[in-house]
């Protein structure tokens, strides 16, 4: 097996168990959740990432640059700290966000969130998420829904910004009706229980179209910028991943190629709706053998400052490879088999034996904290552009150094915010200095169970 320079770390090894041991574990991981799924890969594809251990805790206070706002494009942010992307199973069957979505955001902005970051909305019916409680925005009359969404958050004078993604081969044939699509054939099942099929170049064309007329209907529903979703294996990070890219025609190979379909989406979407916020969420790195890495991603980030991108969101991994892109403590099991509609009704011996024997033959990625803030930093020192990292950040001082320190200009998190929607307000008035999620990741391995909600661990 070939590998690559990770750019971050030189022990970027290949996976020492079978692929194919792990392709079971990644498909248990697909049942139990169409989002990241439950088994992490190889310890041994760990970049180094905790940056902030190499600072010197030197004492200073960056509390005020935590709390002041940033300026994203046309968009100002209350503060440095943004609620990021995070489905919460309130959509309604056919993709339309519920009344309850108001309620849940509201209670953010109450909470002092600098800006809230939408869960993923499909750009097309065969490109929703996993499950049929993520959103969709592929129709004009889909407006109305979202504007009373925006006049709520607007209301509470906090930003909204649109994900907008197809979920390429990580879709489901039961959510979404149709076969699975990948910029090319992935026929390893390690990728998908499903084997997608390959993209033609008129799907693309179509796609490349349909991100922008959802860009478009973003913007006339009143959300203040969108941002596309190039990241953790969905269908533009699949394109961006030389992985997942097999293709040899004009949409794969060198990085420019890989890029070519989010530049395409960026022309097209400049021309119609001119200076309009649009971020974007990358994975820096996938985790994947021969897959993207840093210093690729840096390219990457240029190219994205160069086709007019407001901001660079920097994460890690694939969803299909379980816990890299967020991460746990331990492997969650107990969730699986509660969760999952595939192992939930299981004979009792794979329930009995599953807890035992996970753990033995999979990995999980470490550390559990900070783990893109030094990617997103390397990516920072080659952009002007605003770069916001997330993943594993929990603690106001952990906050106040990767801001002060310049690591980059903003923060994201999910699950802090499931757990504590006032999380901001708590670090502002310093009665709490850290998040109280425990990282079980049951809230993600649930997302099929109605709404988003913590576990703390507990099924
Ligand atoms: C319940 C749940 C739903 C999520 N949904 C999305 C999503 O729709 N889009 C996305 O880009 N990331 C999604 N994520 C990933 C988060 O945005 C974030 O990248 C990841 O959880 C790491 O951040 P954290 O350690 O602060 O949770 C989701 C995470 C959770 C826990």
């Amino acid at each position: 097996m070939k590998t690559k320079d990770t750019g971050m770390d030189p022990a970027n090894l290949p996976c020492s168990f079978s692929r194919r041991n792990f392709i079971k574990y990644s498909s248990m991981a697909m049942a139990a959740s169409a989002m990241p799924g439950v088994i992490t890969g190889c310890a041994g594809l760990k970049p180094r990432q905790d940056c902030l251990s190499q600072l010197a805790q030197t004492g200073t206070r960056h509390k005020d640059t935590v709390f002041s706002p940033a300026r994203i494009g046309s968009i100002q942010t209350r503060n440095r700290i943004l609620r990021s992307a995070t489905t919460l199973g309130l959509a309604e069957k056919d993709g339309r966000p519920k009344n309850e979505l108001i309620d849940a955001y509201v209670e953010l902005c109450e909470g002092g969130v600098g800006a809230i970051i939408t869960g993923a909305m499909g750009v097309q019916k065969n490109g929703r998420f996993g499950s049929t409680s993520t959103f969709l925005f592929h129709q004009d009359d889909y407006i109305p829904d979202y504007r009373r969404v925006t006049d709520q958050v607007h209301a509470h004078n906090t930003p909204i910004i649109a994900q907008i993604a197809h979920g390429g081969r990580q879709t489901r044939r039961a959510v979404t009706g149709e076969a699975t699509v990948a910029p090319s054939p992935i026929t390893d099942p390690y990728y998908n229980e499903e084997t997608p099929r390959e993209l033609t170049e008129l799907e693309i064309r179509e796609i490349i179209q349909n991100f922008i007329s959802t860009i478009e209907r973003a913007q006339k529903a009143g959300f203040d910028g969108v941002q596309l979703h190039a990241a953790h294996g969905y269908l533009l990070s699949g394109f961006l991943s030389p992985a997942t890219n097999e293709r040899t025609d004009q949409w794969g190979g060198s990085t420019e190629n890989r890029f070519r379909i989010i530049r395409e989406i960026f022309q097209g979407a400049r021309k119609k709706v001119g200076n309009y916020p649009i971020l974007i969420k990358i994975s820096a790195y996938d985790h994947q053998s021969d897959g993207l890495r840093v210093p690729e991603s840096i390219q990457i980030a240029a190219m994205l400052q160069e086709a007019g991108c407001d901001a660079i969101e920097v994460s890690c991994g694939m969803a299909v490879d379980g816990f890299s892109t967020l991460r746990v403590p331990e492997i969650p099991t107990e969730a699986v088999l509660a969760f999952s509609f595939r192992y939930k009704d299981s004979n009792p011996v794979v329930k009995t034996l599953l807890p035992v024997f996970a753990p033995m033959i999979v990995n999980r990625h470490e550390p559990l904290f900070n783990y893109n803030v030094c990617a997103a930093q390397e990516i920072k020192k080659q952009v002007s552009i605003p770069v916001i990292a997330v993943g594993g950040i929990r603690t106001l001082p952990d906050i106040e150094q990767i801001i002060g320190n310049n690591m980059a200009d903003l923060v994201a998190m999910s699950r802090p915010f499931i757990i504590e929607p006032d999380i901001v307000n708590k670090f502002k008035t310093e009665s709490r200095q850290d998040s109280s999620c425990i990282n079980c990741g049951f809230c993600l391995l649930a997302i099929e169970q109605g709404e988003t909600r913590c576990f703390y661990g507990e099924v």
